[in-house]
């Protein structure tokens, strides 16, 4: 069902930190800035490759990934994103298997202006799983 890795997420405490770190000291192309209020994110892609490396940073009041930070100071990897040709066939037969789709269930807009759903870290091994069709 999964295809590519699409990318992997990192949560930083500071945006122009992460940057400078991907940009300047490992000599990546990062993307611009680019705020999410509906996911509670401000977001830069990594361009590597063969995938990308998100860094999200906390946006407004209740953040879904408040409290991530508040366990992880520093940052950290907060979830990896596998590509599906169709989000709700995928949803549903993996729901159909039990695994549990976050939020109300139905997808949303993410950052590629695609839909996402994200999955339960418990079902996955302990990683948090975004889903994008492409
Ligand atoms: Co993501």
């Amino acid at each position: 069902m999964i295809g590519r890795l699409n990318h992997v997420a990192i949560a930083v405490p500071d945006l122009s930190s992460g940057i400078n770190t991907y940009a300047s000291i490992l000599g990546a192309k990062v993307s611009e800035p680019q705020e999410l209020p509906e996911h509670g994110v401000t977001v830069v892609f990594v361009e590597l490759p063969n995938t990308k490396i998100e860094l999200l940073e906390v946006l407004g009041e209740g953040s879904p990934i408040a409290p991530f930070m508040e366990r992880n100071p520093s940052g950290g990897i907060h979830h990896i994103c596998y590509e599906v040709d169709d989000i709700i066939a995928s949803r549903d037969k993996l729901k159909a298997q039990g695994a549990r789709v976050l939020g109300d269930g139905e997808p949303k807009t993410g950052a590629h202006g695609k839909p996402v759903l994200f999955l339960h870290p418990k079902d996955f091994c302990g990683t948090l799983v975004e889903l994008e069709q492409v």
